[in-house]
């Protein structure tokens, strides 16, 4: 089977992310509203072929249970962590990730997705990101640098595998804005900010070992399973703002299981158990969030067809 089309290939530089409730639109209808997204879509990229237009739509566990009979193992909704920080859960219906190399590209798929149902839905979220200069966060520091990069690896780190049958190279979705406080985030001199990562942030090379603090973003981020394993993940996710100050990052992640983001979350929020969390959540806010399933293109039209 096949991966939807955003999930596998590197970030291109647009995207637009919509997370939307279903209020008064029926199954039927909102089948309606994908088949016009994916119809535009299809002829865009036919007449712009070199636009990188790729798109994923997804899930949330409620709305997946009256759309198909069963439901892949390991889905559910995200749960909010309540530790030394708040994280939030905030569920939706479905979550469509849109990319492009052109920002009106994702803007004309998103009206094509709206139109005709702009009264029916409730928009959590339309969120409009860029790519920041070396695909930097908007704290200055590379984001993705240990991404899985290369074709197989994202694949294994992200689809399920085979035997999952029918789900087979479908995803979870994990989607979640955070707020930045940079002012705050400024007062830090670049070497206390490269504590908070524990990276570097010109060239984004890891701290030693013995340098790098067990609050560093990257030291709660990293888990690894009973065998010493290191448990990947395939973010996808992008800045946004403007430039009078609401302004943050839209962070995404694709994974074959969701329990390796609820152990990265929990060791970030401080609820694993240690006593330790993430100090980025000093700078940073997380507003609302929760878990989806992309399934892949064959179930996706099945779906669609049903
Ligand atoms: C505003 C929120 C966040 C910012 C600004 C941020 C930024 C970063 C940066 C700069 C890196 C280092 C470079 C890299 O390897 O990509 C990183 C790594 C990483 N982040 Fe985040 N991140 C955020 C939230 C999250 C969340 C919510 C998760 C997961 C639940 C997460 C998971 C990871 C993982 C798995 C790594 C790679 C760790 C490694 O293998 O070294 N991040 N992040």
């Amino acid at each position: 089977m096949t991966a939807q089309s955003v999930i596998l290939p590197l970030p291109s530089d647009h995207a637009r992310f919509l997370v939307i409730r279903l209020k008064d639109l029926s199954i039927k209808q909102l089948q309606q509203q994908l088949q016009q997204l994916f119809s535009t879509r299809d002829r865009l990229i036919t007449q712009h072929p070199h636009a990188q237009i790729k798109t994923a739509v997804a899930f949330g566990p409620e709305l997946w249970a009256q759309l198909y009979s069963q439901t892949p193992n390991g889905f559910k909704q995200l749960e909010a962590q309540h530790g030394a920080f708040h994280m939030p859960v905030q569920p939706a219906d479905v979550f469509i990730h849109i990319a492009s190399a052109r920002a009106d590209i994702c803007f004309a798929l998103s009206q094509a997705f709206f139109e005709g149902a702009r009264d029916l839905v409730e928009v959590l979220d339309e969120r409009v990101c860029f790519r920041y200069f070396d695909g930097r966060d908007i704290t200055g520091f590379i984001d993705g640098t240990e991404n899985p990069q290369f074709p197989d690896d994202r694949a294994e780190t992200a689809l399920l595998p085979e035997d999952a049958g029918v789900f087979a190279d479908g995803s979870f979705v994990f989607a979640q804005r955070y707020a930045h406080n940079l002012e705050k985030w400024k007062k830090l001199k670049v070497d206390a900010q490269e504590q908070v990562m524990g990276r570097t942030k010109l060239e984004s090379i890891e701290l030693d070992d013995d340098v790098k603090p067990e609050n560093a973003h990257v030291a709660r981020t990293v888990v690894e399973d009973e065998e010493g394993e290191e448990m990947e993940i395939l973010r996808h996710s992008l800045p946004y703002g403007d430039g009078k100050g609401d302004q943050g990052l839209f962070f995404l992640a694709y994974t074959k299981d969701l329990s390796i983001l609820d152990t990265m979350l929990a060791r970030m929020f401080g609820t694993s158990g240690d006593g330790v969390h993430d100090r980025l959540l000093h700078f940073v806010t997380p507003m609302d969030g929760a878990y989806y399933f992309a399934p892949s293109e064959e179930l996706l039209e099945e779906i669609l067809e049903s």
